[in-house]
Formats: structure tokens, C-alpha cells, sequence
């Protein structure tokens, strides 16, 4: 094996992706879950890569990628949002070669805090991550059901929606929500989101103070969601919930930290299931999430 790990290409990523999709659902099937994955525009890779071209690496072997590795950074929070090998070339050392490159990438911007969402059901991932000195935090688990019956008996919702716009006032709302929930502004992240059609984001209103957002996609997924307070989150999920299910969607989805009591209670009686049991890990310190809701294991 003459394996090559060297910066990623924007002509690498969808070939890149292909190996991501195919590894999460050899994961997920080999663990009695059935296929997660489905293959999409490499767009956040692509934003990513154009953002910060430190972030992203493959692992090649005579031109074919054996694996790939993408993190991101706001702030001092660094973020794994990929790692990935060819499913029939795991455990022979590529994981752990470009996760070297990525914790260099880590030191460079330099980061205190890291993070990443991982399966609670692989072993490898996780023992490889504590190598690196992030730590298993608390559980996210990827909640979903039918349309139909989440709105049943659904509160109205409790708090005013109004359309996210990219004016300067509202990047700063925007910026003052996550610095109160995750303890960083995610402003490039926001204009990522708002530039894409299939996602709408709304500033969420109690009387006149908005006290978080959400961003619904329009396959009925919910998140990222974020509030200034904790005691706002199930006012703010609820909302959510109703924006998503108002729309002729089939399913209604969310991440959801062990920490959100309150949403997931929620989501629980209003009759979601959960799909996939995912993990935060974190360097130590970083990761009490009790007033934000990931969109993906990818965005964060
Ligand atoms: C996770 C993944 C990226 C690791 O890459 P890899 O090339 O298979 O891993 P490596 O061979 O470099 O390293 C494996 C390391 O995992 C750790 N490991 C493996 N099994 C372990 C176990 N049961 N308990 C604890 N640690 C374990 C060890 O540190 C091991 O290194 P060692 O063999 O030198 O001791 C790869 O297996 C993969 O793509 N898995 C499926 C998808 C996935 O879960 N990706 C992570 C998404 S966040």
C-alpha cells in the first residue's frame, strides 16, 4: 500500500461523499439499523473547503480515496464533521493518519475547544477519538415519525416565527443566540444555511424579545435549533415541530441531546421515535448543550 494523505480538492468531494455514504450504511446495516446514508450534493464540504482549505483531507492510494476527513472551526470551537475509510480498508491505520492531519488543523486555528458527533455503536470511532483526547459527553439521538402524528394534540405554537434575512441585525440576534448556546457565533454558518433554498430559518419571538431560532428543511427536519435560556427550548421546539408538520411533508425529524429534557419529553409524547443513537464527544470541559439542537453530525 502506497497511501497519500494530502489536502482534499473541490473535484475530490463527490467521490468523497460516496465513500462516506457507503460507510455510514455499511455501519449502520452491520449494527441491525438499516441503511442511514443517501448520497447528496457535497455543498457544506464545498463551503467548507472554499472557507478554510485546512479542513479537509483525503487518503489515496494510485489516485483512489481510501478516506477522508473534514473539520471546521468558529471561534475557538473546532469541529470533526467527517472521518471516514473505505470500508474494506479500515483498521489498517488510514482513520488514524488523517486524524493527524485533521488535530493539526485543530492546533493551527487554535481552537480550546473540540468536538465532534460520532455512533454510539461504534467502537472503533470512539476509542480512536479518545486516542485524541475527546471524551464521550452525552447521547443525541435522532428522533423521527410520521407526520400525521406529531400533529396530534401539538400545542399551538407558543412563539412567534418570523423569516430569518441576512441584514446586519439579525446576524447579530443570530450571533448573540449561539454565543449563549454553544458559546461561539456561527455568522458564515448562518449565511451558508440562508443561501440554501430547501431550508427556511426562523427568529423566534416571545412578545417583542426574540429568545432563539430553528431552521426547518423541507424534507421536515428540524434544526440547528438554538435559545438564549434553557427554560425557552420546549417553547421553542414546540414551535418548530408545528412549522415543520404544517408542511406536506412525509416524516418530521430531530437531533436531540440526552441534556434537552424538556424536548424530549416532548418528542416522546408526541409519539417520535427514535432512529439512531448518536454521541457528542468533546475535549474536556466543552459540550453542556442544553439550549441547542444539532442539525446534523456534519453542520454540528
Ligand atoms: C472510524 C474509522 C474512521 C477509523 O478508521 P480506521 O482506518 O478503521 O482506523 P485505524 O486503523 O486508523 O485505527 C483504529 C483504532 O481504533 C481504536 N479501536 C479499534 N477498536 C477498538 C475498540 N474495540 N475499543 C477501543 N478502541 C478501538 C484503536 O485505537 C485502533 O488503533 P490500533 O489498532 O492502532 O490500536 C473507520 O473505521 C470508519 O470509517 N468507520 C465507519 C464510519 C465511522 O464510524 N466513522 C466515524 C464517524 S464520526
Amino acid at each position: 500500500m502506497s497511501l497519500v494523505c494530502r489536502p482534499a480538492r473541490a473535484d475530490d468531494l463527490a467521490a468523497a461523499d460516496a465513500l462516506v455514504v457507503a460507510s455510514i450504511n455499511d455501519l449502520t446495516v452491520r449494527h441491525g439499523f438499516g441503511p442511514m446514508a443517501m448520497a447528496s450534493p457535497p455543498s457544506f464540504q464545498l463551503f467548507s473547503l472554499q472557507d478554510d482549505p485546512d479542513g479537509l483531507w483525503v487518503a489515496e492510494d494510485r489516485g483512489e480515496i481510501l478516506g477522508f476527513a473534514w473539520s471546521w472551526v468558529c471561534g475557538d470551537v473546532w469541529f470533526l464533521a467527517q472521518l471516514f475509510v473505505d470500508t474494506a480498508r479500515q483498521g489498517q491505520g488510514i482513520g488514524n493518519e488523517l486524524m493527524e492531519r485533521t488535530m493539526e488543523h485543530a492546533r493551527k486555528s487554535g481552537a480550546i475547544h473540540k468536538a465532534l458527533i460520532t455512533f454510539t455503536f461504534n467502537r472503533v470511532s470512539q476509542g480512536l477519538y479518545m486516542r485524541h483526547g475527546l471524551f464521550p459527553k452525552m447521547p443525541i439521538y435522532l428522533f423521527n415519525a410520521a407526520r400525521e402524528r406529531v400533529t396530534q394534540a401539538l400545542p399551538e405554537p407558543p412563539l412567534r416565527a418570523i423569516a430569518i434575512d441576512g441584514s446586519t441585525t439579525t446576524m447579530e440576534k443570530l450571533a448573540e443566540i449561539d454565543t449563549c448556546a454553544i458559546g461561539v457565533s456561527r455568522e458564515k454558518h448562518h449565511r451558508y444555511l440562508l443561501s440554501d433554498p430547501a431550508i427556511t430559518g426562523v427568529l423566534l419571538y416571545a412578545g417583542s424579545g426574540s429568545i432563539g431560532y430553528s431552521y426547518i428543511s423541507s424534507n421536515g427536519h428540524i434544526g440547528p435549533l438554538a435559545v438564549r435560556r434553557p427554560d425557552s427550548l420546549r417553547d421553542a421546539f414546540a414551535t418548530a415541530l408545528r412549522l415543520a408538520a404544517d408542511r406536506s411533508v412525509e416524516k418530521v425529524s430531530a437531533f436531540l441531546p440526552g441534556t434537552c429534557d424538556s424536548a424530549l419529553s416532548l418528542a416522546v409524547n408526541q409519539g417520535m421515535r427514535i432512529s439512531f443513537p448518536m454521541l457528542l464527544m468533546a475535549s474536556p470541559g466543552y459540550g453542556d448543550w442544553t439550549q441547542y439542537l444539532p442539525r446534523n453530525p456534519g453542520f454540528m
